[in-house]
C-alpha cells in the first residue's frame, strides 16, 4: 500500500513509526511531517487543510490510502471531500465523515448525541447570546466549581473551570461575546465532574469497533497538575483503574452505544473514535469526544498495540474490521514530554537540540521540530516525546526519565511526576 499520513505531531511520528514497521506498506508519505517522520517515510510539503494540494498529490504518487492525524481536516471535510470526487472516491480515508467529525466540532451536538443514546455524561445545558440571562440562572442551580465550554474547536482552550459564580457569569458573558470568536457563540456549560480521567480508543469501520490500549495523559504544564493546560505533558498505558470490569463497563455503556448511535443517525463514520473519560466512584463518563488520536496518548498507545496498524486500516476501509484481532503487548509504555521554555505561553523557537543520538532504550518521537541547515531545532511547545516500554511503569518511567536528560536545547522544561498518581 502507498500511505500518505496528514499532520506533524508527535501522535503522527508515532502512527509513522507504527506504519512503517507493517509489511503492507510499500511507502509511506507524511504531509507536512516534522524531522522525526522524515526518519519512517517521505515528508512532503503540503498543509493539511490544502486538500486540492492533497488531491493532486494522491493522484501523482498512487496514493492507496490516506490517514488523517489530526481533527482540522476532518472537521473540514476532507472525508467528504475524497467521496464526492470521481478520480479520490476509490482511496479510502481514514477518518470519519463531516458529519461524524462534528462530535469533536461541536460540543452541543456531542452532548445531545450523548443524551439521545442515554451515554453517561455531565448533566448540562447549552446557551447562546440570547439565552445568556437563562444561562446565569443555570449557573446559580449548580455547585461549584463550573465548567464552561465553547462549542466549537479551540485548539484545546475552549474549556474554563472556574472556583466562583462571578467568575463563571464574567467568563460567560465574555465567551458568548466573542472570546473565541464563532466558536463560542454557543457555550456548554455542565456539571462538574470530580474523578481521574482515561483516554480510550477504538478503531470502527462503522459496523464494528476494535478497543485499542487506554493511556492516561497529563495536561498541565506544573508538577502536581498545576498551572496551565497544555496539549499534554506525558503518558502511560496501561491505566490501573481501568481494569477488566471498569473497560466492560466502558465498552458496554459509551463505546457500544456510541458506534451504535452513529450508525442509526446514519453517520458515516470509519476512523478513530476517542473517548475522554471520567472515572467518577467506579462509573466511567464521558467528558468529551474526539475524532482522531490523542497526543500524546498515540506515542504509548502506538507502543502497546501488536497488532499490524495497517492491516486493521484495511479492516476499517473495506468494512471488515470484525475479522481482525487486536494484540496487546503486555508491558507498560510510558512517553515523557520535552517542551519549550515558556510553554503554554509564548516561547522561542529554532533552538538546536543536542543528545537525541545518545538516547539509548527509548523511543524518541518528534512534535515540534524541524531540520535548518542539517542540523535538527525546536519548531513548537511540545518539542519531543521519549517514549520507552518497561516490564512496568516504574520501569519504563526510569528509561524515559535518565534520556530526557540526555536530550538537551535552551530553556527544555518536563514534568518529573509523569505517572506518579497511579
Ligand atoms: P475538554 O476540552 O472537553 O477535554 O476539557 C478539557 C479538560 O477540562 C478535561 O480534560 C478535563 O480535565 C476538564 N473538564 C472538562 N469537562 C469537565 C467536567 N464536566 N468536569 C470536570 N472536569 C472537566
Ligand atoms: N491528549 C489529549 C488530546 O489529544 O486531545
Amino acid at each position: 500500500m502507498r500511505i500518505l499520513l496528514l499532520g506533524s505531531g508527535g501522535r503522527e511520528h508515532a502512527l509513522a513509526w507504527k506504519i512503517s514497521q507493517s509489511e503492507k506498506c510499500d511507502k509511506l508519505y507524511i504531509a507536512p511531517g516534522n524531522a522525526g517522520t522524515a526518519s519512517v517515510g517521505e515528508n512532503v510539503n503540503i498543509k493539511v487543510n490544502d486538500f486540492e494540494g492533497i488531491r493532486n498529490f494522491c493522484l501523482d504518487k498512487q496514493i492507496t490510502m490516506v490517514v488523517v492525524g489530526p481533527e482540522d481536516p476532518l472537521v473540514n471535510g476532507i472525508y467528504d471531500f475524497f467521496q464526492n470526487d470521481a478520480e479520490l472516491r476509490g482511496i479510502p480515508v481514514i477518518g470519519p465523515s463531516k458529519a461524524g467529525a462534528v462530535l469533536e466540532g461541536s460540543k452541543d451536538f456531542a452532548k445531545g448525541f450523548m443524551q439521545r443514546h442515554g451515554i453517561p455524561t455531565a448533566a448540562y445545558r447549552t446557551f447562546t447570546q440570547e439565552t445568556v440571562e437563562e444561562g446565569i440562572f443555570f449557573l446559580k442551580t449548580l455547585q461549584p466549581p463550573y465548567v464552561l465550554k465553547a462549542d466549537g474547536l479551540c485548539a484545546g482552550k475552549g474549556v474554563l473551570i472556574l472556583p466562583t459564580l462571578e467568575e463563571a457569569e464574567k467568563e460567560l458573558q465574555e465567551m458568548l461575546g466573542g472570546m473565541f470568536g464563532g466558536a463560542s457563540s454557543r457555550v456548554v456549560i455542565e456539571e462538574f465532574l470530580d474523578g481521574i480521567e482515561c483516554s480510550v480508543f477504538v478503531l470502527t469501520d462503522g459496523k464494528t469497533y476494535k478497543i485499542l490500549p487506554e493511556a492516561k495523559d497529563y495536561k498541565r504544564i506544573g508538577e502536581g497538575d498545576t498551572g496551565l493546560n497544555t496539549g499534554g505533558m506525558g503518558s502511560v498505558s496501561p491505566v490501573p483503574f481501568a481494569d477488566k470490569a471498569w473497560m466492560q463497563k466502558v465498552e458496554d455503556r459509551i463505546i457500544r452505544p456510541t458506534v451504535e448511535g452513529l450508525k442509526a443517525e446514519g453517520i458515516d463514520y470509519k476512523g478513530f473514535i476517542f473517548f475522554g473519560l471520567i472515572n467518577v466512584g467506579g462509573d466511567p463518563k464521558v467528558i468529551e469526544y474526539n475524532v482522531r488520536m490523542g497526543d500524546p496518548e498515540t506515542e504509548t498507545v502506538m507502543l502497546r498495540l501488536k497488532s499490524d496498524l495497517v492491516d486493521l486500516f484495511e479492516g476499517v476501509a473495506t468494512g471488515t474490521l470484525a475479522e481482525k484481532e487486536v494484540e496487546f503487548d503486555e508491558r507498560a509504555a510510558v512517553c515523557i514530554m520535552l517542551v519549550s521554555g515558556g510553554y503554554p505561553g509564548s516561547y522561542e523557537k529554532g533552538f538546536p537540540i543536542a543528545g537525541i543520538e545518545d538516547v539509548w532504550g527509548s523511543i524518541v518521537f518528534h512534535a515540534g521540530t524541524a531540520m535548518k541547515d542539517g542540523q535538527v531545532v525546536t519548531s513548537g511547545g511540545r518539542v519531543i516525546a521519549v517514549s520507552s516500554y518497561g516490564k512496568d511503569k516504574s520501569e519504563a518511567l526510569e528509561k524515559s526519565f535518565a534520556n530526557a536528560k540526555l536530550i538537551t536545547f535552551q530553556g527544555k522544561n518536563f514534568r518529573r511526576d509523569i505517572g506518579a498518581d497511579l
